[in-house]
């Protein structure tokens, strides 16, 4: 099929619709612009995604992942165990606290952490795993669970792509110590940019709701040191609106997703760990030949695509010793960064552009 005239389709589509303008237009005049009535009412709507956990929102995902490192008083001297297929943001949260990022591989058939490799990678100076629910995929949560208890480990959940993914019913941010969502625009949710932190431990939302606000509770009286993380009232009316429709975003993702899985026939479909409800933030496929020439063709045919992460973290400038990348041994790591190929799969698709993405892909491997 020629897609010389046919509209191309992004590889994501954020949404800012009506409800979002009029929300945002509403906390202007408002005057309540910053951390107010908004947020609050954010956090509490938020927390049903996560069985009641308390919820503490940020400015972003990454400040999500970093206050809580903070929070949990980890510093130098201390292991965090990442996957390194991933965001950077995986391991920049880690290393802005001053903790040593430790690398492990991921899982082939999830492309997340591989818990096997986690427990081969526990060491005296370990402190914490922050698995990450790639692409909406859960991690083997009740696995990492177990070793890090084993061990006396925290768990921080970086479920930035991964809004209402579950394993074995439980959902992602309410199984670890804390969890760190993402609200950026291309995400299964977005209030512009924004982040939220979810965990059981009321202490450590506390410490969270501190650091968030230079330390302060009440005004001027502070009690430690902190940031200013805060989320704007209209980030969070953004937000509000979104949660209302991420149920129905995420069916029709999963309902596109099945569409793919039955009619790609080229290329290998992402796989679905046995327990998991994969959300679809991205519909990851692998494409064992030339992959830009792949993309390329897919690119003529009017489908647009991404690669979700060309190279790992342990290969990035900041994390390479001597100019060189450590001492890590990755290979699913490696092969997932040279085969992997996200197509769109956002919940607006029409069938028609269900139909050009399959075709697009099985005529250009
Ligand atoms: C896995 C992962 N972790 C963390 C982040 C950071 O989120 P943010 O961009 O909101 O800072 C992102 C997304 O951008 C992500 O994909």
């Amino acid at each position: 099929m020629s897609g010389q005239h046919t509209e191309f389709i992004p590889p994501a589509r954020p949404v800012i619709g009506e409800a979002e303008i009029e929300a945002a237009v509403r906390v202007l005049r408002s005057g309540m612009v910053v951390q107010g009535p908004e947020v609050a009412a954010f956090e509490q709507e938020f927390s049903e995604l996560v069985e009641g956990r308390h919820c503490v929102a940020v400015n972003s995902g990454t400040s999500a992942l970093q206050l809580t490192l903070l929070a949990l008083g980890y510093g130098p001297g201390d292991e965090i165990i990442v996957p390194s297929f991933s965001f950077a943001a995986s391991g920049n949260a880690v290393r802005l606290v001053g903790a040593t990022p430790v690398f492990v591989d991921i899982a082939p058939d999830s492309f997340c952490l591989d818990p096997a490799a986690v427990a081969a990678a526990v060491t005296p100076r370990t402190v914490a795993v922050m698995p990450v629910h790639l692409y909406g995929h859960p991690a083997a949560m009740d696995k990492i669970m177990e070793i890090a208890a084993k061990h006396g480990l925290g768990v921080v959940e970086d479920a930035a792509q991964a809004h209402a993914a579950a394993l074995h019913g439980t959902p992602v941010g309410a199984w670890g110590t804390a969890g760190c969502f993402s609200f950026y625009p291309t995400k299964n949710m977005h209030s512009l940019e924004g982040g939220m932190v979810t965990t059981g431990d009321a202490q450590l939302a506390r410490t969270l709701r501190l650091l968030r606000n230079q330390g302060m509770e009440q005004r001027y009286a502070n009690e430690i040191v902190g940031a200013n993380m805060r989320l704007t009232d209209v980030a969070a009316a953004i937000g509000r609106e979104q949660l209302k429709q991420l149920s129905g975003w995420t069916k029709q993702r999963q309902a596109n997703a099945a569409y793919l899985d039955e009619h790609i026939t080229a290329a290998a479909t992402p796989p679905v760990a046995e327990g998991a409800t994969h959300v679809y933030h991205q519909y990851t496929v692998r494409v064992a030949g030339d992959r830009d020439a792949f993309t390329a063709r897919l690119r003529d045919k009017g489908v647009g695509s991404g690669v979700y992460y060309p190279t790992p973290i342990h290969r990035l400038l900041p994390y390479l010793v001597d100019g060189e990348p450590g001492p890590w041994d990755l290979p699913e790591t490696e092969r997932a960064a040279r085969e992997v190929v996200s197509l769109p799969v956002f919940p607006s698709l029409t069938a028609d552009q269900l139909a050009r993405i399959a075709d697009g892909v099985n005529s250009s491997v």
